[in-house]
This record gives structure tokens, C-alpha cells and sequence, in this order.
């Protein structure tokens, strides 16, 4: 583990925020941690300030996208002691989505400790109130200044930490997507990389436009399987059982998907990952088996969904069919806070041992 130089603020703007009107990565703490790679290796691990950066116009990220990112967050033990909720698996991500873009992995052990050790410094900025947590961004991108298409040879990582509150504060309307596809088999869907996000913003604004909160990706071959939401993983509760479409390669691997099956699969509820057509939950709709349709993720938590639309059809859901999700999500929110007792192994414990 190589050391992490610290730089404190003179002063800090803690007392500037309005806790009780966070938003959602709007309002950044006092610090980040960065990182440089050079030479074959990562170096100069430090936390400063956070600044503005200059960036040569010729910097590659900006103009052949190797930049990838992740999102976790910090939250409070009922004792107060800070706490992260699977950070290994964002890491192992982070990686994953690393060697995709061809970009340079990053340490485990050294990322989890930065993310100790920052949100350490700010503890003070981990908001308590239900739902609310301090949103951890780490994201990596391409240094070098070059125009040819290449990967970059240096890269910087980056941890930015936010308080914020509730993702989506109601429940969502979504447009299954029959034209406009957000990722194929064998490309970069799952990888988190900043293009992913770029494609979906112009389809996402055109659904907007139509009356809908969200798009529900179908697959980008025959447009028919159900992929995921936006910045969620998607949930059918069945009369029976639970299904979620199953990893293929295009959709994101979301934490907050394998969190929530472990939960379900304790309580005795089977969950099927499958290949699941747009045909398909409507037929299960129409035949009165699909109760509740919600979303997962870590920002969003359990988002329910109140309606989905996909050509001419609309299904709509009641709220007091919400009983799975909203169990769901309260669960997620109790380990959070360490008021259930965590008997998955969730939540890591950040004690002062970390030097700072
Ligand atoms: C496209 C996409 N799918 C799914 C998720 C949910 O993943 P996680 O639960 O790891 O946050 C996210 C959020 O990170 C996302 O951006």
C-alpha cells in the first residue's frame, strides 16, 4: 500500500449546506483523493482539497472516452461509526471495467483504503436522515495529450464524495424503448463508461418530452429483451416468484441486483434470472401474475414503478401492491443505518484504525 498524503482545508464549507435540501450529486465535500498513473504504475496518492483541474484541450478522455466511474455509499452504524456497503464489489467493477476500455486497474486494497480513509476525513458529511447517505463517485480517464486514436498510456483516478438525499422521490413512469438501443452484446454495456450514459441522454430526453420518468432498455439485437433502466437494474414480481433479466454481457452488473437477490433468496422467495421478453411481461400482466414491476440500484435504492408503456400498451401498478419493494427497500435502508442486524456481510465498518 503505497502512503496517502493528506492535505487538509483551511476552512471547511460544511456549514454552508443545507442538509435537509441535499438533491442528489449537486454538493461535494471538502476532499478528494487522486491518483496518477505513469510509467506502467499507480502513484502520488493524495487527498486535497477539492479544486478545479485544467485539462490540455488534446486530452484524450474527452475526445475518445476512456473514462469509467462507479457509485457506493457511506453511511452511519447506529453508534455513528461510518460505514460502506460492498465496496469490494464496486472495486472488482471499477476493474472489470478497466480492462473493457483498455485503461489500467487499480489496487483493491489501495482504493478501499482511499475510500476509508476519505470518508474518514468526512465524516461529518454523511447525512443521517432515512435514504440519505454520502454518494461516493470514483471514476478514472484518459491524461494523455494525443489525437490519434490510441489508448492513453496515463491515466488519473479520482474519488469524489457528495452528500445526498433521495434519488427519485416518487415512483416512476417507464417507455419500454422499440427503436433507440443503449448497448449490444460484445460492446461496452457492462462496463460503466461514460458513453453508455452519453447514448441514453438523447433517447431518455425523448421520452421526457412524452410524459415518461425513465426508458426501459430492451436488447439491441431484437429489440424484445428486457435489459435494465437507466441508472437501475429492473425487478418483475411474479404471484410465485421474483425475475430479473439475467447478466448477458450488455447489461450492468448491479450490486444492488446481487444484494437484493441474496435478501430475497434468505426469505425463501425464488428468484429467476432469465432472458425475459417485453411479450412476456405483459402476458404475465394480463393474465392478473405480475404484481409489481420496480427498479434497483444503488443511488435509486428500490424505485417503484407505476406504470410501463411499450408501443400502445400501457400496464399500470397500484401502490398497494408495493409490499415486496417497499420491504425491499426499507431492508436496504435498516442495513444502511445498522439498525437490523447485517447477517449478509453487507456493510463494512470504517473504524478510526484507518491513519489519517
Ligand atoms: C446502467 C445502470 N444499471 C444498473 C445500475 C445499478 O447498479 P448498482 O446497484 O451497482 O448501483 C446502475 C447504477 O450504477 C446503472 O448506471
Amino acid at each position: 500500500m503505497t502512503n496517502i498524503s493528506i492535505t487538509p482545508v483551511t476552512k471547511s464549507r460544511i456549514t454552508e449546506v443545507d442538509f435537509d435540501n441535499l438533491g442528489f450529486g449537486k454538493i461535494f465535500s471538502d476532499h478528494m483523493f487522486v491518483a496518477d498513473y505513469y510509467d506502467g504504475a499507480w502513484h502520488d496518492y493524495r487527498i486535497v482539497p477539492l479544486e478545479k483541474m485544467s485539462i490540455h484541450p488534446a486530452n484524450m478522455a474527452l475526445h475518445y472516452g476512456q473514462s469509467i466511474f462507479e457509485g457506493l455509499k457511506a453511511s452511519k452504524d447506529k453508534d455513528g461509526t461510518p460505514m460502506l456497503f460492498r465496496p469490494e464489489k464496486n472495486i472488482e467493477r471499477l476493474n472489470r471495467s478497466a480492462v473493457r476500455m483498455c485503461m489500467p486497474e487499480f489496487p483493491l486494497e489501495d482504493l478501499l483504503e482511499a475510500m476509508k480513509t476519505l470518508v474518514l476525513m468526512e465524516k461529518e458529511w454523511i447525512p443521517t436522515a432515512v435514504g440519505s447517505s454520502l454518494y461516493l463517485r470514483p471514476f478514472m480517464f484518459a491524461t494523455d495529450e494525443y489525437l490519434g486514436v490510441a489508448a492513453s498510456t496515463t491515466y488519473r483516478l479520482m474519488i469524489l464524495a457528495c452528500p445526498s438525499g433521495v434519488y427519485y422521490s416518487k415512483p416512476i413512469k417507464l417507455l419500454a424503448e422499440d427503436h433507440y438501443v443503449r448497448a449490444v452484446k460484445g460492446g461496452v454495456g457492462e462496463a460503466k463508461t461514460a458513453g453508455n450514459y452519453a447514448a441514453s441522454l438523447y433517447p431518455a430526453k425523448l421520452a421526457r418530452e412524452k410524459g415518461f420518468d425513465q426508458i426501459l432498455w430492451l436488447d439491441g439485437i431484437y429489440n424484445k429483451y428486457v435489459q435494465e433502466v437507466g441508472t437501475m437494474n429492473i425487478f418483475f414480481v411474479l404471484k410465485d416468484k421474483v425475475m430479473t433479466p439475467a447478466e448477458d454481457g450488455a447489461i450492468l452488473k448491479g450490486v444492488t441486483r446481487n444484494s437484493l437477490m441474496k435478501i430475497l433468496k434468505s426469505r425463501g422467495i425464488e428468484v429467476v434470472e432469465k432472458l425475459i421478453s417485453i411479450d412476456e411481461v405483459i402476458d404475465e400482466y394480463n393474465k392478473g401474475n405480475l404484481i409489481e414491476i420496480f427498479g434497483a440500484g444503488t443511488a435509486a435504492v428500490v424505485t417503484n414503478v407505476s406504470s410501463m408503456t411499450y408501443k400502445d400498451i400501457t400496464i399500470s401498478f397500484d401502490e398497494s401492491n408495493w409490499e415486496l419493494s417497499n420491504n425491499l427497500k426499507n431492508t436496504i435502508n435498516q442495513l444502511r443505518n445498522g439498525e437490523i442486524e447485517d447477517t449478509f456481510d453487507f456493510t463494512m465498518r470504517i473504524e478510526e484504525t484507518v491513519a489519517i
